[in-house]
């Protein structure tokens, strides 16, 4: 979802925040469901995978990491979207996120699938994947539609103004491709 959004039109201001959006409650839902159901088992079974030095070393490293991510998080919300500022907390936020889900990999669970039962992460992964829905799950309301009032209503409609610019083959200029988005100094340096 942060490719997602490097390759967004960079003016499409609604597009950005929904994609955001999106991401934003996927990164929070995905944090708070680890710290209810992962790290509480790791603190007791891990060992200290690869270069940790305890289970404990290790979950503590993962909260703070959580929070730097909160941090970029809020920092986006107080950013006018697409703006320069909201773009590099943006970027901080992917930037947090890689670095810790580079050392989630490495340590905490590579740690835990060496010490936990097969059933016990079956068990966590449920649990972890039933509070991540639960929560991302406003959604919008279904409604029914005719199939075949659809399909008809469509083919009334006016070619898009998209569809007749991807079928422009030739002649057809480059889009201006977007700079590259960077991050802060503190996201950069954080280890
Ligand atoms: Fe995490």
């Amino acid at each position: 979802m942060f490719g997602m959004l490097e390759e967004w039109p960079r003016d499409d201001q609604e597009g950005l925040a929904a994609v955001w959006k999106r991401l934003e409650i996927l990164l929070e839902t995905h944090a708070e469901a680890e710290e209810k159901y992962f790290y509480p088992e790791l603190v007791e079974l891990g060992t200290g995978g690869a270069d940790a030095d305890s289970a404990q070393e290790e979950v503590a490293d993962a909260i703070k990491d959580h929070n730097d991510i909160r941090k970029a998080i809020r920092k986006v919300g107080r950013c006018k979207t697409g703006s320069a500022a909201w773009w590099t907390a943006v970027t901080d936020a992917n930037v947090y996120n890689s670095k810790h889900m580079a050392e989630e990999e490495r340590q905490d669970l590579a740690d835990f699938r060496q010490q936990a039962t097969l059933e016990l992460r079956h068990e966590i992964a449920v649990r972890f994947l039933r509070y991540e829905s639960v929560k991302a799950s406003a959604g919008i309301a279904p409604k029914d539609k005719d199939p075949d009032a659809y399909v008809e209503a469509q083919q009334r409609k006016p070619t898009s103004t998209t569809a007749k610019a991807a079928s422009r083959k030739k002649g057809r200029k480059p889009a201006k491709k977007a700079a590259s988005k960077t991050a802060s100094k503190a996201a950069a340096e954080s280890d």
